[in-house]
């Protein structure tokens, strides 16, 4: 059979016909899969799907080796090494004497002058919190605050909807972190000392957009910690850098008063640096107190941090009886 075209004179035969579609249809076949398979950016290879995941522990807080690896890569590959910090081409570096001295006298840039009444800032904000002179309230770094939480986090198996205590939070240099990562109002913190408060409330929970995240942070220093209610059960409770400045009577007083209102057996305490108040007693004797309180030492722990250059020791603790 033939299907002729008179007008053109052209006769194409029913198998050519077929044969010829059939190559048409092999030559598309390859023409998509080869541009399916091509290294051309599209859409579909930017999508969020496909960005980079966490590793296999969804639970997991803490920097992994990929992280270095990919923040190493990132100087690499910016080739970048540090420089001295020196005046350069819109970059006038000062300490934070001469930056508070800038604001005093020069108001800085853009700043209100005169009453604050007849300025638009809802939570006038000191000179002296805001040049951050409070990240070297302490010998340890501000930055180490990340490390701390990372290291309790994951020794606490931390959940979103976890209940946490600080004593001693200060200037919330690990306490940040927590309330960034818990529920509002999950977090709570007894303090004593009335600037480190005032820098708590009045810079870095603004600053860091948290006060959204309601944290119950509390003026003491007798231990007590009755205003945070009478029921709640924490997962955590943790000192970092507080015990070894108090009394050991003290101290004692606080694990009495705190026995009930961490969570039986999966609840921890970590106290950091030294457990002194325990120590002093004499092993067996310390043991024998604590568990009068209804308390068990769990165990020492070292946290090497891969950010900071530094480490700290951990002393765990658990209550062993409901
Ligand atoms: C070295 S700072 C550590 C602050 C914070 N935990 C950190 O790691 O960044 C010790 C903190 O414990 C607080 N502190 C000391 N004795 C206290 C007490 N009896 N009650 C509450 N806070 C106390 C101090 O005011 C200070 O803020």
């Amino acid at each position: 059979m033939a299907i002729s075209s008179q007008s053109k004179g052209i006769v194409i035969t029913v198998p050519v016909l077929v044969l010829s579609l059939s190559a048409s249809a092999i030559f598309l076949f390859f023409l998509l899969s080869s541009l399916s398979s091509c290294n051309c950016p599209n859409s579909a290879q930017y999508s969020p799907d496909q960005a980079p995941q966490r590793p296999a522990d969804a639970d997991r807080r803490s920097v992994t080796e990929d992280d270095i690896e990919w923040v190493k890569d990132q100087i690499r590959v910016n080739r970048l090494s540090m420089q001295e910090n020196v005046l350069r081409k819109g970059i006038n570096p000062r300490t934070r004497a001469q930056q508070l001295q800038d604001l005093l006298q020069f108001k800085g840039i853009s700043h209100y002058e005169g009453e604050e009444a007849n300025n638009h800032t809802a939570l006038p904000c000191p000179g002296e919190l805001l040049v951050e002179d409070h990240h070297s309230n302490y010998g340890e770094p501000w930055a180490g605050g990340r490390d701390v939480f990372e290291f309790l986090a994951e020794a606490s198996r931390l959940k979103p909807d976890s209940r946490v205590l600080e004593i001693g939070c200060g200037t919330l240099r690990v306490g940040l972190h927590f309330i960034r990562y818990l529920n509002p109002e999950h977090f709570h913190c007894l303090e004593r000392d009335e600037l480190s408060l005032m820098t708590a409330f009045r810079y870095e929970l603004p600053a860091q957009g948290l006060l959204y995240k309601r944290p119950l942070i509390v003026r003491g220093e007798d231990m007590d910690f009755s205003s945070f209610g009478s029921d709640v059960q924490y997962d955590l409770v943790y000192a970092s850098a507080v015990f070894l400045h108090m009394p050991d009577k003290l101290v004692w007083l606080g694990l009495e008063r705190l026995v009930n209102k961490v969570k039986p057996y999966e609840g921890r305490i970590f106290v950091s640096h030294n457990i002194k108040f325990c120590s002093r007693l004499g092993t067996g004797e310390c043991t024998k107190r604590l568990g009068t309180l209804g308390l068990e030492y769990v165990g020492k722990q070292t946290h090497d941090s891969l950010l900071f250059n530094h480490y700290e020791i951990w002393f765990e603790f658990k209550r062993n009886k409901v």
